[in-house]
């Protein structure tokens, strides 16, 4: 089964890098993604995913985060996520689902976190969303592990 495999989160300068184990993905005030699908080599022993939000409205109003998980968990977690609340990150504390989750970011803001890919499978299907209430229908895509 998968497990949480969040290593660590900080709050880092997202330098760019051709290091295929670092995404960047940026996020705005229309409640979009810039991409639609990312994907990392199985070789990478940890994962750094950069989220930028180009917008200027605050996180009260337009907040994002970057959520990944298999796919058929999406809608759950992010019911839960909205209970959950906006102290949380709307995110249910200790929800196993969540294989990796920034905090939420406002119009300008940015953040960061690693985690391992270790135990994630070539074959699976796993989504990033963004679990802010109402945008997770819209703003998720495809994640996948490269054999
Ligand atoms: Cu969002």
């Amino acid at each position: 089964m998968a497990v949480g495999l969040i290593v660590m989160s900080l709050n880092a300068n997202a330098n760019t890098s051709e290091n295929k184990c670092e995404l960047i993905i940026t996020a705005n005030d229309a409640m979009q993604f810039d991409k639609k699908a990312l994907s990392v080599p199985s070789s990478c022993k940890e994962v750094t995913l950069n989220l930028k939000h180009s917008g200027n409205l605050p996180k009260t109003a337009m907040g994002h985060n970057w959520v990944l998980s298999t796919a058929d968990n999406v809608q759950a977690i992010a019911n839960d996520g909205m209970t959950a609340g906006a102290d949380n990150s709307f995110i249910k504390a200790g929800d196993e689902r969540v294989l990796a989750h920034t905090d939420v970011i406002g119009g300008g803001g940015s953040t960061s976190i690693t985690f391992s890919i270790e135990g994630l499978d070539s074959k699976a299907a796993y989504r990033f969303f963004c679990s802010f209430p109402g945008h997770w229908a819209i703003m998720q895509g495809s994640f996948v592990i490269e054999a």
